[in-house]
């Protein structure tokens, strides 16, 4: 494990886009780390959202990939540890200025409301982007403890 290593979860709603972004991910050489779900079979993505904040809590991973029906939901319960940053893309300047300002460390898709080409686009801009430090150091640092 490193913190090159990129997890993966999502609930029902989003194990398929999440299963092509895996896929994705290991045609390019990247470590991946799945938590699942891997069925249709209907599951509680707080759950996965919990499983994925662990893991780059406990450093099996350094950045994640969520995904559900819309990305909020799961997004919503990750963002519940003070650690994680997770950002909902729609497009790829979502996922650009979620690394330079916000230093997200987990990106999160709708499967319903994403298509995949602009999913693998957001993903691979996450991932190749830096952040920028500077001014947003400060504020990153104002949300790195509970309020
Ligand atoms: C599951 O039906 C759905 O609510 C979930 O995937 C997600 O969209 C929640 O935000």
């Amino acid at each position: 494990m490193s913190t090159k290593t990129v997890a993966l979860a999502a609930d029902h709603g989003g194990f398929e886009l999440k299963n092509l972004l895996k896929a994705d991910l290991e045609e390019q050489g990247l470590e991946v780390l799945d938590l699942g779900t891997n069925s249709s079979d209907s599951v509680d993505y707080p759950d996965f959202a919990q499983a994925l904040a662990e893991a780059i809590l406990d450093g099996r991973a350094g950045r994640g990939v969520l995904v559900c029906g819309t990305g909020i939901g799961i997004g919503i319960a990750a963002n519940r540890y003070p650690e994680i940053r997770a950002a909902i893309a729609h497009h790829t300047t979502d996922a650009r200025l979620c690394r330079q300002h916000n230093d997200a460390n987990v990106i999160c898709f709708g499967a319903r409301t994403t298509g995949p080409e602009v999913a693998r686009d957001c993903l691979r801009v996450f991932l190749e982007t830096e952040f920028e430090g500077g001014r947003h150091s400060r504020r990153i640092e104002k949300m790195s403890k509970r309020p």
